[in-house]
């Protein structure tokens, strides 16, 4: 668990990267499976802390998950109703995906669940969760007035009954858990969203037969009789990892880049659009359908970046992907202005604090504001000693302002396997 050094690169970056599978995806493609009588094969799955943190928790609520290989598995489950109350407790981690969905899906289950996870997921906040499932007449009681972890979910004495919840936030992670709990919930449960969030619960249900409605940003769904399983499903490349090399070969001078397989979903495109906005010389190619999502290749080359502004309408395309933007535009020329991102202060580590506090280290000129953060472009990186927080994308856009700029020194690295666990071996294949 020593620092890591990454060194400036001396070279352009040339080549190929396959992205590695997506995490969204991957936690729900567990979480599903489980929920059908059939066994489903599924592809390109992302063996990572997070969604191993998922497939244990499934195991442990009676699902059986065979590892084929590491991205390859095989998840039977024992129909909607067959979830089992779990030996001991459920451990989430890292992982606020596995916390939040499975608090929606377990809500209106008949036997009681303990959750905990580390020492980030206690920090962040779980009452935008528990009180929406509360309205549905679950009872969930929480640390901190119901708001943190440890949390344990006691069966609720009648059927859970749908809800409309009109969300305060953009968050695909409270939306998924109530649209769960709404499988199992008398009537028609409808969250209303203030910007379309990541849809992948959504379009992974209606290939599991469920039919869900989606008119402006209402979505809804009534509790199905049975999930009807694919025999496959393929796991998209993660865009949010793809994040890094865009950023990277973006202004690593000379760089050329074919990122392969990136998940080009529509509700998570934001970085391209902002990366494009900022003169980012990108093609989009291939574009192909990869079970319900849709993939593509993306070919980047260096450019000369200049500033931009977005807010709070797009922020939830790239919500994990503002530390990466921000080293591209520690990068640009004049100013990036961030705004209506809040959100980052509740992500793994307060984002905001940790980019202004860390990317100062290596010389950039920021400023953090409450909700979002004004980037100065252009100044000279030095090499310095900066502090991951323990965050996986913190370290990987550390290590990116490193290698483009004069170095850098990451303690707590080895976080990056929270989401990318070959991040620095695909690093050093392409810097050797
Ligand atoms: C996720 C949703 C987002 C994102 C997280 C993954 C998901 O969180 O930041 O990494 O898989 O639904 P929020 O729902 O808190 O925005």
């Amino acid at each position: 668990m020593g620092n890591r050094v990454i060194e400036p690169a001396n070279r352009a970056l040339k080549g190929e990267l396959i992205i590695p599978g997506d995490k969204s995806v991957s936690h729900r493609s567990v979480m599903l499976s489980a929920l059908g009588n059939t066994p489903v094969h599924i592809t390109n799955f992302l063996p990572s802390a997070d969604c191993l943190s998922t497939v244990a928790a499934m195991r442990a609520l009676g699902a059986k998950v065979e590892l084929i290989s590491d991205t390859e598995l095989v998840v039977q489950g024992n129909g909607l109703h067959g979830l089992r109350e779990p030996d001991t407790i459920l451990d989430a981690g890292n992982s606020g995906t596995t916390l939040r969905l499975l608090m929606g899906l377990l809500a209106p289950q008949s036997f009681p669940v303990v959750f905990t996870g580390d020492k980030s997921l206690h920090r962040r906040p779980m009452g935008r969760v528990i009180k929406p499932l509360k309205e549905m007449g679950a009872t969930i009681v929480g640390r901190a007035e119901n708001t943190k972890l440890p949390i344990t979910i006691v069966p609720a004495e009648k059927p859970l009954h749908g809800i409309t919840y009109v969300m305060p936030v953009a968050s695909a992670q409270v939306k998924s858990a109530i649209l769960l709990s709404g499988l199992f919930a008398d009537g028609k449960t409808t969250v209303i969203e203030p910007y379309p969030s990541r849809n992948h619960t959504e379009l992974m249900l209606e290939s599991f037969g469920v039919r869900v409605n989606h008119e402006d940003n209402r979505i809804s769904l009534m509790a199905p009789d049975r999930l009807t399983a694919p025999a496959e499903l393929v796991v998209p490349g993660d865009i949010s990892s793809a994040a890094f090399w865009l950023v990277a070969a973006s202004i690593v001078p000379g760089s050329e880049l074919l990122l392969k397989n990136v998940g080009i979903n529509e509700t998570r495109t934001g970085i391209i659009d902002v990366l494009e906005a900022m003169g980012a010389r990108l093609s989009v190619m291939n574009k192909r359908k990869s079970g319900e999502e849709q993939v593509a290749d993306i070919l980047v080359k260096a450019s000369q970046l200049h500033g931009t502004s977005f807010g709070a309408d797009i922020i939830p395309r790239l919500v994990d992907e503002i530390p990466a933007i921000a080293v591209a535009a520690m990068f640009a020329k004049g100013d990036t202005i961030i705004t209506g991102a809040g959100e980052l202060r509740v992500k793994e580590t307060d984002r905001i604090d940790a980019i202004y506090t860390q990317f100062v280290k290596l010389g950039g000129n920021i400023e953090a504001k409450e909700d979002g953060l004004i980037i100065h472009g252009g100044t000279e990186l030095k090499r310095a000693k900066c502090f991951s927080h323990d965050d996986h994308r913190m370290a990987m856009s550390l290590a990116i302002a490193g290698l483009a700029g004069n170095g850098v020194e990451i303690e707590e690295p080895d976080c990056v396997a929270i989401s990318y666990p070959k991040f620095y071996d695909e690093l050093d294949r392409l810097i050797k």
